[in-house]
């Protein structure tokens, strides 16, 4: 299937079996808004257990809190967000509409990262075994020019960033020939910079009321608590805060469903350290966090780290983790190494001293930070892209399965009837409410168990049982597994000591390096 479609399958399918719906639906939604619905939420809540549990469980030196989305207006303007919280804006003057000019360039970059794949793609079917990838991309001629062409424009791209040069980016997008793919034409507006946060008012009255904004990342309540956790909780450097919350962020080129929202989930970790000791920290996070997203088993050839050409002026060293998307591989989390730049920030407009006495050296100093931060809702995706297939059967069907991780899944295990009579609902019922203090269980009793089973696995649940005649017998149920479809008969005591350990987020955090 084409990768396309594999994205518009997933979409469609979120919405069918209430993953994610786009919201206020029945008034035709919201631009880059949505909801989670039924399965949604579950698979949500527990791709955040996951990721919280090995911050704060795993960790001694880390923990969380939970901070408000309004906050002082002044720490917008400390962090920089007011003055410089903005993206590149372009308009095409045919179709009117508005594009990230960035973004517009790195498309295009993209796009001569296609031609090169496609060329080794075309010389691997040709040469067969005997291809060296190595030798034919460093001497096709073809491949050489379109790898000289697109490194030529990055330089050009990194250049006009670093510099903040507006007029740099539209030319660059002049001379590459981008057209806009709803009108088809090259009729662009200059470059403008606009601020992406949501701004709203505290207060009864008009004259007395406060411009406050809705948070456009977790990070700053963070900061803004150091102190307070530092002292109460008696937290010795290196020590790390967590917290998973909303941001908002007034997206222009809302696009790719839950990919680029205007209200998302962020999970972000800052981890204060001493300074000078920020590089080796940096690359231990970063091996910690892939670590992290490859123990989902989705194959390490699906992830890669994306230094930055453009570092912020506070940061010293920043990489996104990205994953193979259905349209390319796309960031999910951003590990930064932030200085001392937010605390400094905080210490001068707030006027507190935020400095931290180190009593193995009798040091006081403003800590360093190395920041993890990953949005709920792009992990979402990758894990809703990865898991979903379709597969051909030997009976000629289609089937679509979910292959979630267990520990994910939002049903762990649904207990089917083989009928609605004879006792057996009340069986199935009785077995539930043992197993449901232990992990989600459904119930199921309509259509045939061959549809109840299609239904299990489109939603991805690892395993189901069904109740029959012998189970009022002998105590034993047929389980029946999402992966392989294989049968086995088990003893009814026997199902929560073997599914309990597949389906615990402990069970991944166990496999954890
Ligand atoms: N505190 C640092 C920070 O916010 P970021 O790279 O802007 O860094 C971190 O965002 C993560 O938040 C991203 O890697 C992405 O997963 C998620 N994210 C950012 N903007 C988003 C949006 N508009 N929609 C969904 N997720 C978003």
């Amino acid at each position: 299937m084409a990768q396309e479609d594999v994205f518009k399958k997933v979409v469609s399918h979120c919405k069918e079996y209430g993953f994610v719906f786009p919201s206020s639906d029945i008034y035709d939604g919201l631009g880059a808004v949505y909801d989670y619905g039924q399965n949604g939420v579950e698979l949500k809540n527990n791709i955040k257990q996951y990721w919280w549990q090995s911050m704060v469980l795993m960790h001694e030196n880390i923990v969380g809190i939970d901070s408000c989305i309004f906050m002082h207006p002044t720490i917008w303007k400390a962090s920089g967000h007011v003055d410089a919280f903005n993206d590149p804006l372009i308009d095409n003057r045919d179709s009117k509409k508005r594009y990230r000019a960035d973004v517009l360039i790195e498309d295009q970059i993209a796009k001569y990262d296609e031609k090169i794949e496609k060329e080794v793609a075309k010389a691997k079917k040709r040469f067969g075994d005997s291809f060296n990838e190595e030798q034919y991309r460093s001497t096709s001629p073809r491949v050489l020019e379109e790898t000289q062409k697109r490194d030529a424009l990055h330089e050009r791209y990194q250049k006009a960033m670093n510099e903040n040069n507006l007029e740099a980016l539209r030319q660059i997008i002049l001379d590459e020939g981008v057209v806009c793919p709803i009108s088809g034409t090259r009729n662009w507006t200059e470059v403008r910079q606009f601020n992406l946060m949501f701004k709203t008012e505290m207060g009864s009255t008009a004259e007395g009321a406060s411009t406050i904004y809705l948070r456009p990342e977790t990070a700053q309540g963070i900061f803004v608590n150091y102190l307070n956790v530092q002292k109460t909780g008696r937290m010795k450097i290196p020590f790390g805060i967590a917290q998973i919350g909303k941001a908002f962020r007034n997206e222009i080129v809302a696009r790719q469903f839950i990919f680029r929202m205007r209200e998302f989930e962020q999970m972000e970790m800052q981890f204060f350290i001493k300074p000078g000791t920020e590089l080796d920290w940096f690359a231990q996070w970063k091996a910690t966090r892939m670590a992290w997203h490859q123990n989902l088993g989705f194959g390490a050839e699906n992830y890669r780290f994306h230094d930055h050409d453009k570092l912020a002026h506070y940061a010293n060293a920043a990489t996104d983790i990205e994953f193979r998307m259905p349209f390319g591989f796309k960031e999910v989390e951003g590990i930064h190494s932030r200085t001392n730049f937010d605390l400094s920030q905080h210490e001068k407009f707030s006027g507190k001293s935020i400095k931290y006495f180190d009593p193995d050296t009798n040091e006081s100093y403003t800590p360093y930070v190395i920041e993890t931060s990953i949005g709920v809702d792009r992990m979402f995706l990758s894990i809703m892209c990865h898991s979903y297939q379709e597969e051909q059967l030997e009976n000629g069907e289609t089937r679509v399965v979910l292959r979630l991780p267990a520990a994910l899944a939002p049903v762990k295990l649904a207990v089917f009837p083989l009928t609605k009579k004879d006792g057996l609902p009340e069986k199935a019922r009785s077995i539930i409410n043992d197993l449901k203090f232990h992990f989600n269980c459904q119930y199921e009793e309509k259509d045939t168990i061959g549809k109840r089973y299609r239904r299990q696995d489109a939603i991805g649940t690892p395993y189901c049982v069904t109740v029959d005649h012998q189970t009022l017998e002998d105590n034993t149920v047929t389980l029946r597994f999402r992966d392989t479809m294989e049968q086995t008969r088990v003893k009814v005591e026997d199902l929560c000591p073997m599914i309990e350990k597949e389906v615990t987020i402990t069970s991944l955090l166990k496999k954890l390096p």
